[in-house]
């Protein structure tokens, strides 16, 4: 079946955009901050925005995503812990962007931390679980380390916005 997805943000939503190319997959997009920049991409194109009241409303998120027949969420840079009984209640897949080679460096600053330990960059797409940055890794992409922090930086995101593109394609 296709899949109807939510991409869920909560800032400059680069990786939104990229994802933006492939609308017809879109059905809605998820801002937890109305200060999101990526706000405007999905208003731009067309695209159902929803704001997060705060605090989250769990329940009722479960239940507006049903009323769209989503049944897929993707993470895009949404920076909130996503508590259990939510991914129990949600019928669909749920599949989050990190920027590291997972298992290594999960949290925040992953590309700065694996680039002072001068280890292997890169991007991970993995199933969502209660633990944050695990669940099972779907698609994994090395980048190369440049010279400095922002070059190696600038080729990590221009490869999650290449994967995310294929990942929604394919679905
Ligand atoms: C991306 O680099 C994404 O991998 C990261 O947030 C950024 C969002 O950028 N996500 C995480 O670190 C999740 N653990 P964007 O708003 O420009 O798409």
């Amino acid at each position: 079946m296709k899949k109807k997805w939510a991409v869920f943000i909560s800032g400059t939503g680069s990786n939104l955009n990229a994802m933006l190319d492939i609308r017809e997959n879109i059905r809605l997009v998820v801002s937890s901050s109305s200060q999101a920049l990526g706000i405007l991409k999905s208003k731009r194109a067309g695209v159902p925005t929803l704001i997060l009241p705060k605090p989250i409303d769990w329940n009722q998120l479960n239940q507006t995503l049903e009323s769209f027949g989503i049944n897929a969420i993707f993470l895009a840079g949404f920076m909130k812990i996503i508590p259990e009984s939510f991914i129990s209640d949600f019928k669909g897949t749920i599949i989050n962007l990190h920027p590291s080679l997972l298992p290594d460096y999960p949290g925040l600053k992953s590309i700065e931390k694996a680039f002072q330990d001068q280890k292997p960059l890169g991007v991970s797409v993995h199933q969502v679980i209660p633990e944050v940055d695990a669940g099972e890794i779907l698609v994994q992409r090395r980048t190369e380390t440049l010279q400095s922090l922002e070059s190696s930086e600038f080729l990590v995101h221009l490869s999650e916005q290449r994967l995310v593109r294929e990942v929604i394609a394919k679905c």
